[in-house]
């Protein structure tokens, strides 16, 4: 059985233009552990399939089609049973690093929510969490830097806290927007 499934996946938006149509009739499947890669030209919809996936459209898009993860219909799951299974069972990493870190929170305590939000962890296996997944991305001298806020790392340290962030709760499914395009190529 495929641990994903995207069946004729339409997205529209409404504006004031008129309708954009912005992912037209998009199928794919995926087993667990496999990993698929999108390719396309700016604008032509890679991003918007991952928030459809998330759930997390602007308030201006009508999707059609089905997304099952697991055998459940994604897009027809009530909001509380999607957000649990946000970041625990499938985790995106933004394209734009900036937009999933939150500039007042040290990196620890962004870190460590999730894991005590969908896990219920307690603030001292947060901590420890965090820890690991910050040097799975290989941040230097982690135990310290955890104490930092965004601004105080590089943009290419920045994108590799998202992808940590991403890890954190060891989810089953990960989608990746364009994750190195803030990183040096080595
Ligand atoms: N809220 C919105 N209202 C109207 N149009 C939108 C909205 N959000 C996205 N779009 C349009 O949907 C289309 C697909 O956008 P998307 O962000 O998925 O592209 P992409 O393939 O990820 O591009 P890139 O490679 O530049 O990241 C674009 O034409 C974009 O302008
Ligand atoms: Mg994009």
């Amino acid at each position: 059985m495929s641990l994903l499934s995207v069946e004729n996946l339409q997205i529209r938006f409404r504006t004031g233009d008129g309708l954009v149509h912005a992912v037209n009739d998009v199928s794919f499947d995926m087993a667990e552990g496999q990993k698929l890669a999108l390719v396309g030209e700016s604008g032509s919809g890679k991003s918007q399939i991952a928030l459809a996936i998330m759930g997390l459209l602007a308030k201006n898009a009508e999707v059609a089609g089905k997304v099952r993860f697991d055998g459940r219909d994604l897009l027809s799951l009530p909001a509380s049973q999607l957000n649990a299974l946000r970041a625990a069972q499938i985790a995106l990493i933004f394209q734009d690093p900036m937009s999933s870190l939150n500039p007042y929170m040290t990196i620890e305590r962004q870190l460590g929510e999730v894991v005590e939000l969908h896990e219920g962890a307690s603030r001292a296996e947060a901590r420890k969490r965090a820890l690991e997944v910050m040097e799975a991305v290989r941040i230097p001298d982690a135990r310290n830097r955890l104490r930092a806020y965004p601004h105080e790392f590089s943009g290419g340290m920045r994108q590799r806290i998202v992808i940590a962030m991403a890890l954190i709760c060891r989810p089953r499914l990960i989608l990746a927007d364009e994750p190195t395009t803030a990183l040096d190529v080595t």
